[in-house]
């Protein structure tokens, strides 16, 4: 039987913070349709849904597919690059021309952007009306992926695009990478520690998805950012006490750029500090709105996470 709420159909929805969505949405009683590049039950292939466009029951489209850029095994190319954006840009395009050609208009369709918009610097702090996407390859990246998912005015297709910072959560992302050296006492901070960590709680990232699918007031650009701003090492003290764990041993700044090359590793080795005002001023509110209360629910020894399983 079909929900009464209709279907959400997510590109990038076998992905960590989209298979958590997924699992959100259908404990509200919503049908998920994920789209993705393999073929399988509850899905729908990227061909298949320029051939055959969105089921006539969705009510929401949302987007949070994407190459991921930390994968250390690629190689910081040209090629590579190309593919980041295509994964990110390409997908948002033919979700929004999905949208523009269905015969039964969804009411809303929500875009992944990131906090990779805003310049990154210690003093000045940035909300969603605040410049930037123009001065490196990761933030004019943020501004075609935000203009893919523009649609025609008069469709009155509601659009929200959510600028997201890092993503703390068990089962992917950064704290996927990181648990097993802070568990054995070698985490520590990224150089000099002192660069901005824009964050967010998985569970706070899809509840964001969700204030956005459900609430009209909601659209535009909305920072998918934690309250509390901190640094990267308020970070690395916070995950290390919640594993009980000492934290204080520095990743050089030469080591992660000999890594991941300069240009990318300045998702850590710098940050932006970033105010989820539109958030606050639509009445989200945060389930992890500080680090110290985060850490400890994914850092628990056994972990057994409804949201994401
Ligand atoms: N995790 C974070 O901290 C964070 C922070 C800010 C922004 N984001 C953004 O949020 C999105 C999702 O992040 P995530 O952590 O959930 O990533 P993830 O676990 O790597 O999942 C990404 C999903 O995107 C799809 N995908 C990957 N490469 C693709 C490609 N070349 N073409 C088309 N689809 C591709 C994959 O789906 P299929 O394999 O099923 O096709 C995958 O399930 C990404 O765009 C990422 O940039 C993440």
């Amino acid at each position: 039987m079909s929900s009464q709420l209709g279907t959400v159909v997510i590109g990038g929805g076998t992905g960590f913070i989209g298979t958590a969505l997924g699992n959100t949405l259908k404990r509200r009683g919503y049908d998920v349709l994920v789209v993705s590049r393999k073929p399988g039950a509850y899905r729908m292939t990227w061909t298949e849904l320029n051939n055959k466009g969105l089921p006539d029951a969705t009510t929401a489209v949302v987007n949070v597919a994407g190459q991921n850029v930390l994968d250390p095994t690629r190689r910081w190319t040209e090629g590579f690059k190309q593919n980041v954006w295509a994964s990110r840009v390409n997908t948002t395009r033919y979700l929004a021309e999905a949208i523009e050609k269905a015969s039964v208009k969804p009411r809303v369709f929500v875009s992944m952007s990131g906090v990779g918009y805003y310049p990154p610097g210690k003093s000045e702090e940035f909300d969603e009306s605040s410049p930037g996407g123009d001065f490196d390859f990761l933030s004019c990246l943020c501004t075609d992926w935000e203009s893919a998912a523009d649609l025609p005015q008069d469709l009155g297709v509601r659009t929200v695009k959510i600028r997201t910072g890092v993503v703390l959560g068990r089962q992917g992302g950064m704290i996927q990478q990181l648990i097993v050296p802070f568990f054995l006492g070698l985490g520590g901070p990224v150089g000099s520690g002192d660069q901005p960590m824009p964050w967010i709680h998985i569970h706070d990232i899809t509840g964001l998805y969700v204030h956005a699918i459900e609430n009209e007031n909601v659209t535009g650009v909305v920072n998918g950012v934690a309250p509390q701003i901190i640094t990267n090492r308020d970070f690395a003290k916070a995950f290390g006490q919640a594993l009980w764990r000492p934290s204080f041993i520095p990743l050089p700044t030469f080591a992660v750029n000999f890594m991941f090359s300069e240009e990318r590793a300045k998702i850590m080795t710098e940050g932006q500090k970033v105010v989820p005002k539109k958030a606050l001023n639509t009445g989200y509110v945060f389930q992890y709105p500080n680090i110290s209360e985060a850490a400890k629910e994914f850092s628990r020894i056994i972990y057994a996470d409804e949201i994401s399983t």
